[in-house]
């Protein structure tokens, strides 16, 4: 059952602590409203992505209550400082370098080096986000390749019974998207046209490259977004998928009960939970890199997962991981 919880003080309350024990609360904000999870909590963010039956991992924004906040977890540069005193709050969404300290789960940046932050102006998402006192991963509420949902009612429609809460603030005022801008690299690139006009951003900025449209599956020159960049997924290591054995030169990334030997090994469910498993996965392939290395590891041993669930989108990225290395 899905509460739907109202947009008071003893509501927001309540949505907080459901957010703070991973659980998932949907949130309006003045674009669209949010499927919400603790961006600290690997496990609460894959749960996002199965929730909305998203068949890959593309990255999120991540929600806080203010700039000051947003700016303790990513690098900001000049433009940044400045968008945000001209934006924020409100619908525009800066990707900017992950600080090295940033307590995000890099599931959340689908294993990019830069996250997606945003400070929405909605009130009672802010007294959410602020009570709440961890940054919140939010796609839009709905089910995958549907609609985004502009009232609690369009989310129940579609996650009704898939997530724990739903607190209902009313009618999203803007209706669309945030405005996806990407400041992390020379020159700032739109990712998503949104809420923010590109008039007001160069107005702010000066002359703002279009990036390649990038909806799911869409792949292409100049994409920076969403993480189908086959390099942003491989470890330095070689991966070879489906091991049914481990050799003495090998790191093993396990699912379920692991196989025996190996240099080391990163155990992504020991019960074999795909949502537990996607959690962990970026997380994995990074430790077993710097950790199967440094015990003379020659390359990284990956056990199957199931297609199912989340296990297609764990499998995707382990492809990526696996494919033959370009120049
Ligand atoms: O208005 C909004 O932005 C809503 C509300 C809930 O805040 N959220 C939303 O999230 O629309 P979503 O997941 O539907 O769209 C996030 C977009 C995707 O296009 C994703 O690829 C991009 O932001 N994105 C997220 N993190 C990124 C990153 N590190 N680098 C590049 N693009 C990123
Ligand atoms: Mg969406």
């Amino acid at each position: 059952m899905t509460e739907i919880l109202p947009a008071d003080k003893a509501g927001v309350a309540r949505a907080a602590a459901m957010l703070r024990r991973g659980a998932l609360v949907a949130f309006g904000t003045e674009t669209v409203y949010g499927l919400g999870g603790d961006a600290t909590n690997a496990e609460a963010v894959a749960a996002i992505f199965h929730a909305k039956g998203r068949p890959h991992f593309n990255p999120l924004i991540c929600h806080y209550p203010s700039s000051d906040s947003a700016f303790r977890h990513v690098v900001a540069n000049e433009r940044a400082l400045r968008v945000a005193d001209a934006f924020w709050p409100g619908p525009l969404t800066l990707v900017l370098p992950r600080r090295p300290d940033c307590p995000v789960a890099l599931l959340t940046s689908a294993g990019l080096d830069t996250l997606a932050v945003r400070v929405p102006a909605q009130p009672v998402a802010m007294a959410l986000l602020r009570e709440t006192g961890r940054p919140v991963a939010a796609p839009s509420a709905n089910r995958s390749g549907q609609v985004s949902p502009t009232s609690a009612q369009h989310v129940l429609d579609g996650l009704a019974g898939r997530i724990a809460a739903v607190l209902d603030s009313g009618p999203c005022k803007v209706g669309v998207e945030s405005t996806v801008l990407d400041l992390s690299e020379r020159d700032p690139v739109l990712l998503r046209p949104g809420g923010v006009t590109v008039e007001d951003l160069e107005a702010c900025l000066g002359p703002i490259q279009r990036g390649t449209p990038h909806a799911a599956g869409q792949a292409g020159e100049g994409l920076r977004s969403p993480g189908m960049m086959v390099s942003h997924y491989a470890p330095d290591l070689p991966v070879r998928l489906n091991a049914a054995t481990v050799a003495d030169d090998e790191a093993l990334l396990a699912f379920g009960p692991p196989l025996p030997g190996g240099r080391c090994q990163f155990q992504l469910s020991a019960s074999g939970d795909t949502i537990e498993a996607a959690g962990r996965l970026f997380e994995g392939l990074r430790w077993l890199d710097a950790n199967g290395a440094r015990l003379g590891a020659r390359g990284i041993a990956v056990m199957p997962v199931p297609d199912s669930g989340l296990g297609l989108a764990i499998n995707d990225r382990l492809q990526r991981a696996a494919a033959p290395r370009g120049g």
